[in-house]
């Protein structure tokens, strides 16, 4: 088990709420906060800023894995990666962080060093790897970057794509990714996430329709 699955498992509550063994494929959700004499510790920004969006489990990270070689865009603090890379998988990892602290927006110096080793790059990187599997890991939905990173390598005859996020209309991925999702690609396989309170993410593997 990873360390940030372990970190969630840890906190209070967490054992009633998922369940026994932790063995459910349905995971159940985390509880995000709670308040300590009364102050509001938010466990789950605690946990983004040191680990990721998405909560990795070993089904979830075999199933990407097994996609290898993969490309990756916005990346974040590199867990996914680093994990995916202890996995035995061959991944490209691109963010527009870490060399822009200051203005990602995204993550503060204080958040640490990447866990694994991030180059700087945006959505046009996944066109010069139509040959790796695209991972995409909670894109925002506020911009582009997921829209852009799956038209180029779509257009650069990519055919694999593995997705960590919400359905349309959520907080991953804007209108233009969801509608090229549902218009070009089809869902081949899901698999659940643990997820915080109030976050519907799990991931989706799709392969270019034909
Ligand atoms: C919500 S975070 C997800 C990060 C990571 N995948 C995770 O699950 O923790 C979105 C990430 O996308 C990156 N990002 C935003 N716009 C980008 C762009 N145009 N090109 C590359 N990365 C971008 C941000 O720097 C941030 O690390």
């Amino acid at each position: 088990m990873n360390d940030y699955l372990a970190a969630c498992l840890a906190l209070p509550r967490a054992h009633g709420l998922l369940g026994r063994g932790f063995a459910s494929s349905s995971w159940d959700t985390l509880p995000p906060m709670r308040w300590s004499k009364g102050d509001r510790v938010d466990y789950r920004w605690d946990l983004i800023r040191r680990y990721a969006f998405a909560i990795p489990t070993d089904e979830a990270v075999a199933a990407v894995a097994a996609l290898s070689p993969l490309v990756e865009i916005g990346a974040g603090r590199g867990y996914w990666a680093h994990l995916l890379r202890e996995a035995g998988a061959d991944v490209l990892a691109f963010d527009t962080y870490p060399p822009r602290y200051a203005d990602s927006g995204w993550w503060r110096p204080g958040d640490g060093e990447p866990w694994t080793r991030i180059l700087r790059g945006g959505p046009e990187r996944a066109g010069r790897y139509p040959d790796r599997t695209l991972f995409l890991c909670w894109p925002p939905y506020a911009s582009g970057m997921a829209a852009r990173a799956l038209r180029a390598y779509d257009r650069a005859g990519g055919r694999r794509l593995a997705y960590v996020g919400e359905d349309a209309g959520g907080c991953t991925g804007d209108r233009a990714f969801h509608a090229a999702l549902e218009r070009d690609w089809r869902a081949e396989r899901d698999v659940d996430l643990p997820r915080w309170s109030g976050v519907h993410d799990h991931l989706t593997i799709y392969r270019r329709q034909p």
